[in-house]
Formats: structure tokens, sequence, C-alpha cells
């Protein structure tokens, strides 16, 4: 199925293309000043999540605060990534460069799609995302940097299930760095800051 996004070509042609995931109640504009600070050559691709929940848009549904709705999950991570493929032939992009940055809800889908398909993502950057499913084998995820942004008091994911996420990327191979805000589920700009020099080191 097509999803509303956005694509901006970028100036640097072998630069990772970012692909954008708001966070619930969230749009595909919402990250674009982002892309300045951590990739400014890159291409962009920014999408909008399918579902809405009283109005607002996220990536997959939920039963609750954290309880994800396990089958809508599944479903919506196979959207996205058949979306990534449809889209990178349209726009003509690598679609084996990809770097996901997403916060909240789309840093979960983003998780999600590393966890359900190899090679779907180059890398990426999570802000405060969540374990997206448990008790699945991983497929390879050697080669894939990922950087994770928590809040050491943030409400929706607890320290120690960021401890958790990281844990299981990493026994499928990937390599994870976690730096730590003080600010709950915020997105702030300490942390885009240091996603910043991360991505300059690891892409
Ligand atoms: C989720 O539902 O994905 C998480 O609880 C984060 C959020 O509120 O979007």
């Amino acid at each position: 199925m097509l999803m509303k996004h956005i694509f901006e070509k970028g100036s640097n042609p072998g630069a990772p293309v970012l692909l954008l995931l708001h966070g619930t109640g969230g749009t595909e504009t919402d990250l674009l000043p982002l892309v300045e600070m951590v990739s400014p050559g890159s291409s962009v691709l920014s999408v909008r999540g399918n579902v809405l929940e009283n109005g607002m848009p996220r990536f997959f549904r939920r039963l609750a605060e954290g309880i994800f709705d396990e089958e809508d999950l599944i479903f919506r991570t196979k959207e996205l990534n058949d979306f990534l493929d449809i889209a990178a032939g349209k726009y003509d992009f690598d679609r084996e460069n990809v770097v996901a940055l997403g916060y909240s809800n789309g840093a979960n889908i983003a998780a999600s799609l590393m966890f359900h398909f190899e090679g779907a993502l180059k890398g990426a950057i999570l802000h405060h995302p969540m374990v997206p499913r448990r008790g699945m084998t991983l497929p390879s995820l050697s080669d894939v940097p990922i950087f994770i942004a928590a809040g050491k008091n943030d409400p929706i994911c607890p320290a120690q299930e960021t401890g958790e996420l990281s844990q299981l990327l990493q026994q499928a191979g990937a390599t994870v760095d976690i730096h730590w805000e003080n600010h709950g589920h915020q997105l702030t700009r300490s942390e885009v800051e240091a996603a910043s020099s991360w991505f300059q080191k690891h892409l």
C-alpha cells in the first residue's frame, strides 16, 4: 500500500538515504529539521504512519500504552518494508543504503524492520525505542550500526527495556551505542547532536 511521504534528493549521492519515522501524533514533516544536523547531504524519505489512533498517525496499532498489537505490527512492518522497495525504484536510490532515524513509535517500527527483514536497514538512529516484539529469532544484523538515545527516567520506555533491546540487537550481530539522557521521553537537541557525531563515525 502506498504511504504518504516526502522525498527530497540530497546533494551527496553516496550518503545514506535517511528514512524519517515520526512519533505518535506526528507527521512526515516533524523530523525534517534533524537532517541538517545529522547528514546534510543525504536524500530524505520521510513517511507518515498509516494507522490512526484517535486521529493521531502511528506506524502500527497498540492495545494500550506499551502493549502492541502484534498482528498489526507484523503487517505494518512488511508494508513499510515493501514501500521502501517501491520508493527505491521510483526515486532511484540504493535500497541497501537506507538508514532509519525514528522517534518513539517511529523508532519502534524501525526496530521492527530490523527484527523482521534482513538487510532492511544499513543502520539506525533510534530515539526512545522499545522492544517491538519478544520471543522471536532475529535475522543477522552483523555490520549494522545502531544508535539508541534513551531517557534514564523515560516513563514510556524504562531504562531496563532499553538494555533488553540493545542486548537483542547485539545478539543478532549489531553494534549498538546507547546515549543516556535525563529528560523523560523527550527528543532533545543534545541527543540529536550525539546521534550526529555517532553518524559521522559509523556511516
Ligand atoms: C508506541 O506505542 O510505539 C510507544 O508507546 C511510543 C509511543 O507512544 O508512540
